[in-house]
This record gives structure tokens, sequence and C-alpha cells, in this order.
């Protein structure tokens, strides 16, 4: 193996760069080339790519986003524009690929895997922590101290005016980001995709806590449960109670990493890289219970991803 490629692809999330730099790094220290591919499979098939160099990739342990930029390549699920992919893989003379993103890039990896044969190495980076096969994913962490911060200043102002506000974080389909901002935030409620709800249980709540003179309220929505928007209209038509709402939107997907996702990110691109030296074809790259593991990539998306209900309850039990 001399030369193999990396990429960021799906949304980005903090912690990317810190995984490209260990990428890099690991991979130079072994005496590999890598090339940066941009734009996730984008530059992959347009052979947008440019070396990366141990100083590349100084400087960015500590940015968010991901200075590879990336995209979610729609040409890629066409089996054209895989093929033009695989050109490309025969002129820049790239012998190995690390995707950093999520479920979907994965899929589109291993397809061209098997199409193709070139070894792909997926590290899962995404703010939603929805996939299979890890327990955590790069950016998560960042994620949900960046909506905990949030709440915090919510609930400064909530309690102040005595108002009920409705926070919606992001997470796609699944309730993570919702679920431990909330718990870490102290929300009264949260709303979950995993988790059926109804607005009688979320008002009675309420007004049973304005009985006992509780007179302000945090709920976190997941966007894969509610939007935000219907669930503070529907809260005011029942209870009259002045409801805000604030989302949070794209802003959870940005900023400075924090020191555990940076050393996931880190330990989890090394990982990548020595695999593909291993000769390992088709794998993910994961934490579980605090130990870096490797898996079979289609393996691992078969597999469903599931959210600790146990913790919910409790969630719900320290917010009566
Ligand atoms: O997958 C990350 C994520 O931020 C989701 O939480 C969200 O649903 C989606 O991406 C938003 O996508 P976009 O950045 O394309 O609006």
């Amino acid at each position: 193996l001399q030369r193999i490629g990396v990429l960021t692809s799906g949304g980005d999330s903090p912690g990317m760069n810190a995984c490209i730099r260990a990428v890099v790094r690991k991979a130079v220290y072994h005496g590999l080339e890598v090339m940066g591919i941009k734009r996730g499979f984008n530059g992959f098939i347009e052979g947008d790519m440019v070396p990366l160099h141990l100083g590349s990739v100084a400087d960015i342990i500590h940015r968010g986003g991901t200075i590879l930029h990336t995209a979610r390549s729609v040409q890629f699920l066409n089996p054209e524009g895989r093929a033009r992919a695989n050109e490309n893989v025969k002129r820049f003379g790239i012998q190995g690929l690390v995707v950093i993103g999520g479920d979907g890039s994965f899929r589109g990896a291993s397809i061209f895997n098997r199409e193709y044969g070139l070894p792909v190495v997926g590290v899962p980076g995404t703010i939603d922590n929805d996939i299979p096969g890890t327990d955590q994913t790069i950016g998560f962490d960042t994620a949900v101290n960046t909506a905990v911060e949030a709440i915090n200043k919510i609930r400064d102002t909530a309690t102040s005016h005595e108002r009920t506000f409705v926070i919606e974080v992001m997470g796609r389909n699944f309730g993570f980001i919702a679920l431990a901002a909330g718990l870490a935030g102290g929300a009264e409620t949260i709303l979950i995709p995993e988790r059926p709800f109804s607005y009688d249980e979320i008002c009675e709540r309420l007004m049973r806590g304005y009985r006992r003179g509780k007179l302000h309220s945090i709920i976190v929505v997941a966007e894969g449960a509610a939007g935000g928007l219907e669930v503070a209209r529907k809260i005011k038509e029942r209870t009259g109670f002045d409801t805000k709402v604030t989302i949070l939107g794209h802003l959870q997907r940005g900023g400075t990493p924090t020191a555990a996702d940076r050393i996931l990110a880190s330990c989890l691109g090394a990982k990548a890289v020595e695999l593909l030296m291993a000769g390992e074809t088709r794998k993910m790259v994961g934490i579980k219970a605090g130990k870096v593991v490797a898996l079979d990539i289609e393996d691992a998306l078969s597999q469903t991803r599931s959210i600790d209900l146990d913790m919910y309850s409790l969630a719900g039990i320290l917010s009566i």
C-alpha cells in the first residue's frame, strides 16, 4: 500500500478535521501518501483531489467543519458516477479510501468496493449518533454540549418570564441529541421519535407543574419527533400558556470540537489507516464499551440502532 485517499461526506460534524489530521499523520508516519478528496464523493467523481502532507493538517484539530468540504453526492448514487470515480482511482493511484461520514456515505463506499474492489474504511462522523456498530459518532458530543449551552441560556429567560419554551434539536430520525441534551439540560419534557407521545400527556404534565407553582418549563423536541413550532402551537391552544420556540438548527453542526470528540476522531482515524494497511477491504471503525472496534460495513449497517429507553425514563423521573 502506497497511497490512500480520504474524504468527508454528508453533513459535517465537529471533529471531522481532527479525524482528517489523524488519518494523514498516521499514514505519513507509516510512509504512505494521502490524497485529500474534495466535497465528498463529488470530488472523487470529478478528480478534485490534493496531496495532503503533515503540514496540510496543522492547526486544524480544534476547528469545526471540514477542510476538505463535504457534500451529499447524488451522482455517486448512479453507476455512471461511480464509474467516473473509478477512473480517478486509477488516474491518481488510490489504493485505499477512508470515508468520514454517516451511514449513507458508508453504503456508497460499500457499493463502490463491491463494484470496483477498492478497499474502503468508514469512520462514523455525524452529530446524529445514528450509526449502528458504534456507541458514539464524531461530533455528537460537541453538538450535545452546544445544545445544552443553549438550553442553559433559554432556561434563564424562561424562568424570569415564567414561560414555556420548546427547543427543537437536530438528530434526523433519531432522538439521541434530544435525549442527551434534554437530560443534561434538565428539560421537563423530552420528545423523541423512538417514543410515541400525546399532547394530552405533555399538557397534563405542564398543568401538574403549574398547579404546584412551577411557571416555566423546557420541552426539548427532536426534529424527527415533531416540529417545534407545531408543538408550541398545540400546547398554547390547549393550555393558554405563553409558549416560545427556539429551533437550534445548524448551529449544532459547528463550533470547536470537545476534547471527547477530538480524542474519538484521533483514535478512529488512526485505526482506519491501520485497517487499510492490514489489507482489510470493507470495514467501518467504531467505539464499543470504550474500545476501538472494526466491523464489516454491511454487517454493521444491517443492525438497528437503538436508543437507551431506560435513560429516557430516568430523564422523566428526574424532571417531575
Ligand atoms: O445528519 C446531520 C444533520 O444535521 C441532521 O441532524 C439534519 O436533519 C440534517 O443533517 C440537516 O441537513 P442539511 O444540512 O442538509 O440541512
